[in-house]
């Protein structure tokens, strides 16, 4: 490969400013604010992010999910257990979330622990999918290799056939995760790269776990 650089791939980050004042004192309203002028601004997946993961050797592994659900118990996606990811968390339930709007000149970062979601709430997120997803879910065994595109079809295919005439059950191996939060940073590209940086810490000790709030150098 030849010698590249992108020293040239350079902007002002200048949309806007984030200040102590206008910063709500709960994350989770932040995060809710932010995500509703993402959606408003018309960000292609304003609801994708990375969620990072970490293997039994130290290795981090970094992809790509869909945002399905938030309240002030976490952040909900939904994949198969039996991936690489899934089996990630079994062994290290801790994990990082990370948003980048750049329309916006921002960035969110969540960082804590990966739990199940109950099947309840992973039947009901299935059941509303449509039909050719619920299909997809229950025909992909997700990161093995496979031989070809041609099984792919072919599971897809016998799936079909399967429940023809009937609902697609939610498989045993496909459900959400939520991510219970213990820390949050919102980053807001600023002229000169001097870019706002808010984060949100909890408490650790049983009587306080309220969030306390610094603000980072860039
Ligand atoms: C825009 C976008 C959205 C995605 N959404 C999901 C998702 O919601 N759930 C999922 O399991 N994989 C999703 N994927 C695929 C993942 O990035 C990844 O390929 C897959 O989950 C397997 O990851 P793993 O082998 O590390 O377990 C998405 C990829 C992209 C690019």
């Amino acid at each position: 490969m030849s010698n590249r650089d992108y020293h040239q791939e350079r902007r002002e980050y200048q949309y806007t400013e984030l200040t102590r004042d206008e910063l709500s004192s709960d994350p989770f309203l932040q995060f809710s604010k932010w995500m509703d002028q993402a959606i408003e601004n018309k960000i292609i997946d304003p609801t994708a992010m990375s969620v990072s993961t970490v293997d039994l050797s130290g290795q981090p592994h970094s992809r790509i999910v869909l945002l399905k659900e938030s309240d002030s118990n976490g952040f909900v996606f939904y994949t198969h257990y039996d991936s690489d990811k899934g089996q990630q968390i079994a062994d290290n339930a801790n994990a990082a979330l990370l948003f980048y709007w750049p329309q916006l000149d921002r960035q969110i970062r969540i960082e804590g622990q990966l739990e199940k979601t109950s099947k309840q709430q992973s039947e009901n997120y299935f059941h509303s999918r449509p039909r050719e997803s619920q299909l997809a879910a229950a025909s992909s065994v997700q990161s093995r290799v496979v031989p070809g595109r041609k099984t792919l079809n072919q599971n897809f295919a016998l799936k079909e056939q399967i429940f023809e005439h009937t609902d697609v059950e939610c498989p045993e191996h496909w459900g959400g995760y939520i991510l219970k939060p213990n820390r949050f940073e919102f980053w807001q590209g600023r002229p000169n790269r001097l870019h706002d940086r808010f984060v949100f810490t909890k408490g650790t000790s049983k009587n306080n776990q309220a969030w306390s709030i610094d603000r980072l150098a860039p």
